[in-house]
């Protein structure tokens, strides 16, 4: 097993990716905090984790409320008293009403700001100084091939995983020094429940399949696997990098 006891703070694990690497650091032997907002989504993670014989616990976390982030770090303090990875995952795309700007409302922009950009920055800044203290740890962000190139239709979105990729980079600088590693996952397009709604539309589903050089969507497992190299001290010597899963995409 790779992460042996590691505790490992993991947000948006009610579902899709989130869920993917929640189970399988779990099986790695690491102790998974499920932050999800969605209280029957995450239960049932940590209800899965835990019928697998491996160690979660649920805490109902919004992470773009404050308060929310603190207590999450306090939970996970005190039952398992360190932190060594935090996996920055919870995010929202609201499709279909993330459009072109002049169209977007400022309640999509905000709210899609609040939770991908603001989320992130929320559970580091709570989480550094865990880390900072131990001298050692690792956070994984979840970027998009959005925030690096011109999509149409996803205005919001696509800034705040391009605000992902700069964020990435400045906790790198500010962090590799004190031991703890900062980088981000790439995916290209992952069958999750945020494209549920894309994919169902067979013509789309078949272009974006066709947008990847391997020639298939991408799976939550495919992304789970990165995340544990990159949490694993395989990836000792790994920091402020982007890794895409993407097969391909961004490479054409
Ligand atoms: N699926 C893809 O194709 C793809 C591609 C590139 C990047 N990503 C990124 O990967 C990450 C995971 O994507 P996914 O496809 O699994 O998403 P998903 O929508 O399938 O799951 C997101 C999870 O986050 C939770 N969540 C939403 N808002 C939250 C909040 N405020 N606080 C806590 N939890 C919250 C949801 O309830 C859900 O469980 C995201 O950061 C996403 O931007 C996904």
């Amino acid at each position: 097993m790779r992460l042996t006891d590691q505790v490992a703070i993991i947000t948006g694990a009610g579902v899709g990716i989130g869920k993917a690497v929640a189970l399988r650091y779990a099986a790695e032997g690491a102790r998974v905090v499920v932050a999800e907002i969605d209280t029957l989504t995450g239960r049932a993670t940590a209800d899965a984790i835990h019928a697998a014989h491996g160690e979660a616990l649920f805490v109902r976390t919004d992470v773009a409320e404050e308060k929310d982030v603190r207590a999450m770090v306090e939970a996970t303090l005190g039952q398992y008293g360190r932190i060594d990875i935090l996996v920055n995952n919870a995010a929202v795309l609201m499709y279909g009403r993330d459009t072109r700007l002049h169209e977007v409302s400022s309640e999509v922009w905000e709210r899609t700001l609040a939770v991908n950009l603001h989320g992130h920055f929320l559970c580091a800044k709570y989480v550094l100084p865990v880390m900072l203290q131990q001298e050692r740890g690792c956070i994984i962000n979840l970027a998009s091939p959005t925030g690096l190139r011109g999509y149409e239709n996803l205005t919001a979105y696509s800034s705040s995983k391009g605000a992902i990729a700069a964020l990435t980079r400045a906790m790198a600088a500010d962090y590799s020094r004190h031991n703890i590693r900062v980088n981000a996952i790439v995916p290209g397009t992952i069958d999750t429940p945020m494209n549920a709604l894309e994919l169902s539309d067979e013509k789309m589903r078949q272009k974006l399949i066709a947008m990847a050089p391997s020639g298939r969507l991408g799976t939550a497992d495919d992304i789970s696997r990165l995340a544990v190299f990159l949490a694993s001290d395989d990836a000792a010597y790994c920091a402020g990098g982007f890794y895409p899963a993407d097969g391909g995409l961004m490479a054409v």
